[in-house]
């Protein structure tokens, strides 16, 4: 059967994989409320197209903290790809290189820094989750910078993991023939299988939930990466991370994830933009499936999004080729909606091609 968009991979990835491993990929968190409103809020933003402008040439090209990439379309970090596919991250990576757009590889992934750096050449950046042993944090770090590496998302929504109900009842845990790579020297590679979810007991034992800005302060005496700050949703935070130093900002609810009851990441948006005033450079994740999606995060004043599920489905159903003909579909679709609505390049793309709910208000 043909593949005609992103979104139908979710149906074979859950014919495929075994449920403890789908139910963890597609879950959000408590009543989902936030899962389904990510996608919910895209489709109440409307279009303003603006006619008989020649679009017939278009550039979608753009540059991410100075790393010019093919399209404004990156893949978000999301852990443990090998329980979708054998190759797991390396599909991945070799995916983001050949579609000429940055991978985010997980501090939970199971393909090291150094593994996923072997793949060849390619621009990544790497997810950072801060343990409560800072020693092996900097050696992560280092690690990742010495494999190339060129930024930090730091992820900042999660000092506890949010309660994903499947997981509970599936007690999910890593299955035993895979480890969390970046970790296996330093013996904190296995996750337990408990009377809980196995993450959630991970979590509670190794992640530092006394996480705070000066933290992000330390980090970088050591490290030269700029660091993302991944998981705003609002301007206060927005300004707080401008002043301790970020180089970016990551509008994200972790996929819905974590605190249920947040508003869609596009919802959002513009509010961090109008903090960033422009400072730092804005991206976003969390339900972005179409073309017309992107566009809409990029006239709200994103500089780019990024997209979870729809690689580790694409990987579950088809590998490598899956995730490649993911990022295909999107950069199609985009391309075909900036023609549409009459731009030929991300600047012209501006705030008054979509109308929000908000504006029908004022
Ligand atoms: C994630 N996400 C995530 N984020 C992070 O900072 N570190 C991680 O290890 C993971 N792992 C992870 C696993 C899975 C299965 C999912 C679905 C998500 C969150 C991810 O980076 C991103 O914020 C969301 O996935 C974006 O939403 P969509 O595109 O999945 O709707």
């Amino acid at each position: 059967m043909e593949i005609t968009n992103v979104m139908e991979y979710k149906a074979i990835a859950k014919q495929k994989l075994p449920k403890m491993v789908y139910d963890y990929y597609a879950s959000g968190a408590e009543d989902q409320w936030t899962l389904k409103e990510n996608r919910e809020a895209f489709s109440r933003i409307l279009f303003r197209p603006r006619i008989l402008i020649d679009v017939s040439r278009i550039d979608m090209a753009t540059t991410v903290l100075g790393f010019k990439i093919s399209m404004p379309i990156m893949i978000a970090p999301t852990a443990m790809q090998k329980m979708a596919h054998p190759e797991g991250e390396y599909a991945t990576a070799r995916a983001a290189s050949a579609a000429g757009t940055i991978m985010t590889l997980s501090s939970w992934a199971t393909s090291s820094v150094e593994e996923v750096a072997s793949t060849g050449p390619g621009i990544r950046f790497f997810q950072l989750y801060v343990y409560k042993d800072r020693n092996v944090v900097a050696q992560l770090v280092r690690r990742a910078e010495r494999a190339g590496f060129k930024a930090i998302a730091l992820t900042v929504d999660t000092p506890r993991l949010g309660r994903r109900e499947a997981d509970i009842k599936n007690r999910f845990t890593l299955p035993p023939f895979l480890t969390l790579k970046n970790f296996e020297g330093l013996d904190l590679g296995r996750m337990d299988g408990t009377n809980d979810s196995g993450l959630a007991s991970y979590v509670a034992g190794q992640i530092d939930r006394s996480l705070s800005w000066k933290d992000v302060k330390w980090l970088q005496t050591i490290t030269s990466m700029p660091i993302l700050v991944k998981g705003v949703l609002t301007a206060e935070d927005t300004r707080l991370a401008i002043q301790n130093g970020a180089a970016g900002i990551i509008v994200s609810n972790h996929g819905a994830r974590q605190l249920d009851y947040v508003p869609a990441t596009i919802t959002a948006l513009e509010e961090v933009v109008r903090a960033a005033r422009g400072q730092v450079p804005v991206f976003l994740d969390g339900g972005v499936r179409r073309g017309t999606d992107v566009f809409k995060a990029l006239a709200l004043g994103a500089s780019g999004v990024f997209i979870g599920r729809p690689v580790v489905f694409s990987l579950a159903a088809e590998g490598e080729a899956g995730v490649r003909r993911v990022l295909q579909m999107l950069r199609d679709e985009f391309e075909l909606t900036m023609a549409l609505s009459g731009c030929t390049s991300l600047k012209e793309i501006t705030r008054s091609h979509i109308v929000t709910e908000a504006d029908l208000h004022r």
